[in-house]
């Protein structure tokens, strides 16, 4: 009798074991979910454009290090997910954000956005000028996210600094990285963009949706 080859017990094996939809189940590993924490707008700032570090109407820019953030929203197959919608929101560089839960809110910086939105452009991309993000206490440096699809999924999550020691004390990153694959999904490897913006960092950080 011809052996079955690897690759159909492997796939077999995959079948039995991994439900449609589970984390692990096809090429890519998905972004994981995280808390949306209590600091999500309760009212959306008249500028909510994807461009965080500049409030329409306001000269002064936002402090803090500039971060442009990009990448594309993808299915687990790896083909890119058209018409989502993708909102941002994050800290002042002072770790203060712009929310009524907020103690001393009134000390924030009002040159800074706080919160952004776009829906993906033609070629399937997100790009967001924003901060690079702080540490406030308890929480490692993150920027929070959100990914609206257009068949009506939902995905809420947070972005970190790789190389942060902060992160393997954050209840919510260590809550979220159970496998060391999805460190890639969460973590945003910084790199000076001199091209994009002097002084600025950028990171490309494709966010994968189950
Ligand atoms: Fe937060």
């Amino acid at each position: 009798m011809k052996k079955p080859s690897r690759r159909l017990l492997l796939a077999g094996a995959g079948a039995s074991l991994l439900p449609i939809g589970s984390t692990f189940a096809a090429g890519l590993i998905a972004t994981p979910a995280q808390t949306e924490g209590p600091f999500y707008p309760t009212a959306f700032p008249a500028d909510m454009d994807n461009d965080l570090v500049q409030v329409r109407g306001q000269a002064a820019q936002a402090m803090g290090t500039v971060l442009h953030l990009e990448g594309r929203v993808l299915d687990l197959n790896g083909r890119p997910v058209d018409g989502a919608l993708v909102e941002i929101w994050q800290c002042d560089a002072q770790g203060v954000y712009d929310h009524p839960r907020q103690p001393g809110r009134e000390r924030r910086d009002m040159a800074f956005q706080g919160y952004g939105r776009m829906i993906l452009t033609a070629d399937g991309r997100y790009t967001f000028r924003t901060l690079k993000p702080v540490a406030y206490p308890g929480r490692a440096p993150h920027i929070h996210f959100k990914v609206a699809t257009a068949s009506g999924g939902l995905l809420t999550s947070q972005f970190y600094i790789a190389g942060e020691p902060g992160n393997e004390r954050d209840g919510v990153f260590r809550g979220a990285v159970r496998d060391p694959r999805q460190r890639e999904r969460v973590e945003m490897k910084l790199a000076p963009a001199p091209g994009l913006e002097a002084g600025a960092l950028a990171t490309t950080m494709d966010i994968v949706v189950g």
